[in-house]
């Protein structure tokens, strides 16, 4: 008898809330996303306006003030000791227009790491945000090419309006060109800079003034506040010409015309495909856009989507039992208080407080008690949770990154990809007493997904080679070494920048016979990984050596 089968019947079958609860509906009023950005293109800026829509918070500035006290590393640890941070930097939810929306956040900064790559996976949507003076950005192409693995739909926007911008069409271009992503412009600016005059609103045919003078992120509850600072008319309208001047009018007259000839109306799917983007303008700081943006966002988003079942078979999210997966844990690095934080996104079905439900990868059942989720600015203890929904679990220590949570019959969501690490080193143990100790701490540190471990192909008793896309993550792993496992480290850095996964396997490095430039090493799983000190000799590899076949960026596990 399997330890599954040892759980009691009453905790496999599904609450009967959930059959009297309408799943379809809790469902289809779900947005959840993540906002996927290079450092100060003005994410911050950006979320702010969002919650402050969503009402969840009364005055521009609180989440610029909790992101300022988390930037310094030092500070880092200080603040994961203090209640809610973990949560408020994962995932906020706020009601907008009778939605919920849960916006996932991606940290940039020193604080970029593998976790920033698992959230995306966490999410439906991704909000490309690009400061339009400065066009895509490394941390942007990483993300990006994040979502496009997850298949999810992307919407732009092109924020600081307000400052001299590339010309429009010049950022779509970028898009097209560099992502081999079609591009829609739901908006178009009008001019940039001191220039700037507002947007011109396709679907509507209607042109948004801009008014730098009024910032709408002052404006009152319950006030309208898709005009406030700004007029709305008509493009066709006799006064906009004398608004907005006879050169901005007859540029945006050609514009409009060419807007016109690349393309008519929006192929929605396309879009949910992941294959176009909905293009806007505006500015966060002034508050320009932001509505206009977040209504289309609404209406063009996809509802939290339902996952394919390792085995075959597909979970939907208004499936009544409950399915669900770890994509974060949080440790806390208070060495007192061990208490770590998993964050699961809901997959389908009703989450309930209290809850049981069944770890596919231990086959044990756990209790989901004292879960919380961050709604705006306050933590609040969750009483329940929909498809989408993002929960913070206080007791985990029985979890790992992707495990599958679910009630009813067994069901596995497949493991969470790893993506390319850009930052390699040997972690030597400075005790070889402490053997033991170092190979639990690399065991568990590696199971909560804080870095990513390979070693050599032949290695016995080796170091591990770990891999990182941020610098804090090699400082986390080497701070808990010592403080959870008594084992005090040394990094020994690898000069190499790019992994690429073999994808067919042994038998492809075996007929490429001896590889130049790259050194080759096993993940997890015992795959072939090459590591690079640069693309070019990734390329090099690629067309001198056909018989190492594909490499990939991601694991294949
Ligand atoms: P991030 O989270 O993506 O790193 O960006 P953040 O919102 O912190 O914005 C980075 C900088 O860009 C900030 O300026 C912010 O005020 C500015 N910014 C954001 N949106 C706009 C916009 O639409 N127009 C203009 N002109 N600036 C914008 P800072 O000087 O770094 O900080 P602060 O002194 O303004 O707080």
């Amino acid at each position: 008898m399997s330890i599954v089968d040892d759980i009691p019947d009453a905790i496999k079958t599904v609450p009967k809330a959930a059959v009297e609860r309408d799943l379809g509906k809790e469902v289809e009023s779900r947005r959840t996303f993540a906002i996927i950005s290079h450092p100060d293109a003005g994410k911050t800026t950006l979320t702010e306006k969002l919650l402050y829509y969503g009402g969840a918070i009364q005055e521009a500035g609180a989440v610029r003030a909790r992101r300022g006290a988390k930037s310094a590393t030092s500070d880092w640890m200080e603040m994961e000791k203090q209640r809610g941070i973990s949560i408020s930097s994962t995932a906020l939810s706020f009601a907008y227009k009778n939605f919920t929306l849960n916006l996932l956040d991606t940290p940039g900064h020193a604080d970029f790491s593998e976790d920033t790559y698992r959230t995306v996976s966490a999410a439906d949507n991704a909000v490309m945000l690009i400061d339009s003076a400065k066009g895509l950005e490394p941390q942007t192409r990483k993300l990006f090419e994040v979502c496009r693995l997850n298949g999810l739909p992307i919407f732009t926007f092109c924020n600081k309006m307000d400052r001299p911008a590339l010309e429009p069409l010049e950022l779509l271009d970028q898009i097209e060109s560099e992502f081999n992503l079609p591009t829609y412009a739901v908006n178009w600016p009008i001019g940039s800079g001191d220039t700037f005059k507002g947007v011109y609103h396709r679907p509507r045919r209607e042109v948004h003034l801009f008014n730098a003078e009024a910032k709408d992120g002052k404006a009152k509850k319950g006030e309208d506040k898709s005009t406030k600072g700004l007029e709305v008319l008509s493009v066709d309208d006799e006064k906009l010409e004398s608004l907005i001047g006879a050169e901005l009018h007859a540029q945006l007259m050609e514009d409009i015309e060419l807007l016109d000839e690349l393309g008519g109306e929006l192929d929605l799917q396309a879009v949910h495909d992941g294959e176009l983007t909905p293009v806007f303008f505006g500015s966060g700081m002034n508050n320009f856009g932001v509505q206009l943006f977040l209504d289309s966002f609404l209406g063009y988003s996809v509802r939290p989507r339902g996952r394919d079942l390792l085995g075959g078979d597909r979970v939907e999210p208004t499936d009544e039992g409950f399915t669900g997966f770890v994509f974060k844990l949080q440790a806390n690095m208070d060495p007192r208080h061990r208490d770590k934080v998993a964050f699961v996104r809901v997959v389908s079905g009703r989450f309930e407080r209290g809850m049981r439900v069944t770890n596919a990868r231990t086959k044990k059942a756990v209790l989901l008690s004292r879960p919380s989720q961050m709604f705006g600015q306050d933590k609040t203890v969750l009483d329940e949770g929909f498809a989408g929904d993002v929960i913070g679990l206080n007791n985990p220590g029985s979890f790992a990154i992707g495990d599958t949570l679910y009630m009813g019959s067994r069901k596995v969501l497949p493991p969470i990809p790893t993506f390319s690490p850009e930052l390699f080193a040997y972690l030597r143990n400075s005790d070889t007493g402490k053997y033991k100790q170092f190979q639990k701490g690399v065991q568990e540190l590696l199971g909560e997904g804080a870095v990513q471990v390979m070693y050599s192909r032949d290695a016995v008793k080796q170091d591990p080679i770990l891999a990182a896309v941020g610098q804090l993550q090699f400082e986390v792993v080497q701070a808990r070494m010592l403080a959870e496992y008594g084992v005090e480290t040394t990094l020994e850095p690898l000069p190499f920048a790019v992994a690429r996964w073999v994808v067919g396997g042994w038998d492809a490095i075996d007929a490429a016979g001896r590889i130049f430039n790259a050194q080759c090493v096993k993940d997890i799983w015992g795959q072939p990984v090459l590591l690079f000190k640069n693309q070019w000799n990734v390329d090099q590899i690629v067309a001198d050596t056909p018989e190492i076949g594909e490499l990939s960026p991601f694991s294949i596990p």
